[in-house]
C-alpha cells in the first residue's frame, strides 16, 4: 500500500504530493511547525491525510517537548493545536482530528498521569486516527462497491485516494473495492486544475495499480457524458454539512450538475470524522481561497498577465439535492440527509 504518512522515533515522514508524479521523494518533519508547515504548502493534502498528519504533528511536538510539570507542556500542547488549526480552514478532518487529541490529553492528565505518560497516549492516539482511517476506508470500499456496475465507467474528481487519507482511499477506496469484487472498471480522472490532483496523483495512483485511468481536462466532462455512458461519479468530501451539503475541490459542484444532467448517480464516499453536525448546511461552509499564483503560473510558466485579478477558492459546495448517497464507513446513507446523518450519529451502531 501507498506510504502516505508514517511516524518514525523522532519524525513524521511523508510521500511529498507537489512532486508526484515526476519525483517521489520524502520530506521528514522534525517538529509539530514542521508538520503544520507541510500541511499548508500541500506537501500533503487530502481531508483524512490533514487530519492524520495533524494528530501525528501534535504527538512529535509533545514527544520532543523538554517540559517537564503538567502545566508548561499542557501550554505547549495548546500552542501546537492552534497551530495546527490555522493551516487549513476547510477540511473538517483537521478539528475532529485535532479534537480527539485534545480528549485524549484531558483524559490523561485528569487521570493524574506524568508527562512521559501522556506523550505515550498521544503516540499511540496518533497511530490510532492512522490504522483507523486506513480501516474506514477499506469499509468505505467494501460498502461503496455495491453500487458499481461489473462493467463500470466510473468519474472522480480530485485525488480521494490513497494519497488523501492513511492510505487505500474514500472515493479510489470505492473504485479498488469493486475491482477487488472482480468488477472492471473504467476510471475517467478530471484533471482538476489548479493543483492538479487529477492528473498527477489520482492517475498516478491507478495506474499503479494497473486499473485503466483516463485522464481528461476538466472542461471535457460535458462532452464525455454526452459521447459515452458514464455509470457513476464518485468523490471525497472535505466537509459535509447536517444535511448533506458537501463541500470538495472546486469543480466537484460543475461536476455533479453535468452528472444530473446526463443522469449518472452521484456519490460521495467519506468517512464519519468529515460529517460536520455543527454545520447546518454549505453556506457556513468555510471556504479556503489560495494563491492567485497557482492559477495565474503552471509550474514556473506564467499563463495569466501580470494586472489580471485571479480567484482561487479551493472548493465549492454540491447541494445535497444532487448527492445519490454518501458512502461512509458505516453504510451508504440516502437523502433525507438531515434524518439519516442524524441517525448515524445518534446511532454508533447504525
Ligand atoms: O486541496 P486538497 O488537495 O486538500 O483537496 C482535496 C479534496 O478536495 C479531496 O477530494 C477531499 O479532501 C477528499 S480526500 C479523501
Amino acid at each position: 500500500m501507498l506510504p502516505t504518512i508514517a511516524r518514525e522515533d523522532d519524525v513524521v515522514v511523508m510521500i511529498d504530493q507537489r512532486k508526484l508524479p515526476a519525483q517521489e521523494v520524502y520530506v521528514r518533519c522534525k517538529s509539530a511547525s514542521d508538520v503544520a508547515r507541510a500541511i499548508r504548502t500541500m506537501v500533503i493534502r487530502g481531508a483524512p491525510a490533514i487530519g492524520v498528519a495533524a494528530a501525528m504533528g501534535l504527538a512529535l511536538g509533545m514527544r520532543k517537548s523538554s517540559a517537564t510539570g503538567t502545566q508548561k507542556f499542557a501550554a505547549e500542547f495548546q500552542k501546537s493545536c492552534d497551530l495546527m488549526a490555522a493551516t487549513r480552514p476547510t477540511a473538517v478532518n483537521l478539528f475532529w482530528a485535532i479534537e480527539r487529541m485534545k480528549r485524549c490529553f484531558a483524559e490523561a492528565a485528569q487521570a493524574g498521569q506524568s508527562v512521559d505518560q501522556i506523550k505515550d497516549r498521544l503516540d499511540r492516539e496518533a497511530q490510532l486516527i492512522h490504522d483507523e482511517d486506513v480501516q474506514s476506508c477499506r469499509a468505505m470500499g467494501a460498502y461503496g462497491a455495491e453500487v458499481v456496475p461489473a462493467d463500470a465507467r466510473v468519474l472522480t474528481h480530485c485525488n480521494a485516494g490513497a494519497l488523501a487519507t492513511a492510505g487505500y482511499g474514500t472515493a479510489l477506496g470505492v473504485i479498488r473495492g469493486a475491482v477487488e469484487q472482480g468488477k472492471r472498471v473504467m476510471v475517467f480522472a478530471d484533471e482538476t486544475r489548479p493543483f492538479l490532483q487529477g492528473a498527477r496523483l489520482t492517475a498516478w495512483e491507478l495506474v499503479r495499480d494497473g486499473i485503466p485511468t483516463t485522464v481528461i481536462t476538466d472542461n471535457m466532462t460535458a462532452a464525455l457524458m454526452r459521447k459515452m455512458p458514464i455509470d457513476l461519479v464518485v468523490v471525497g468530501a472535505d466537509r459535509i454539512a447536517a444535511n448533506g451539503d458537501t463541500a470538495n475541490k472546486i469543480g466537484t459542484y460543475g461536476v455533479a450538475v453535468l452528472a444530473r444532467e446526463h443522469k449518472v448517480p452521484f456519490y460521495v464516499a467519506a468517512p464519519l470524522s468529515t460529517i460536520d453536525m455543527n454545520t447546518p448546511d454549505g453556506d457556513h461552509i468555510p471556504i479556503e481561497e489560495r494563491n492567485a499564483r497557482e492559477v495565474s503560473h503552471v509550474g514556473s510558466s506564467q499563463l495569466a498577465p501580470e494586472g489580471a485579478s485571479i480567484w482561487n477558492p479551493a472548493f465549492d459546495v454540491t447541494p445535497h439535492e444532487y448527492i445519490a448517497g454518501i458512502i461512509t464507513e458505516r453504510g451508504i446513507y440516502r437523502a433525507p440527509y438531515i434524518e439519516s446523518l442524524k441517525a448515524a450519529f445518534a446511532n454508533p451502531g447504525h
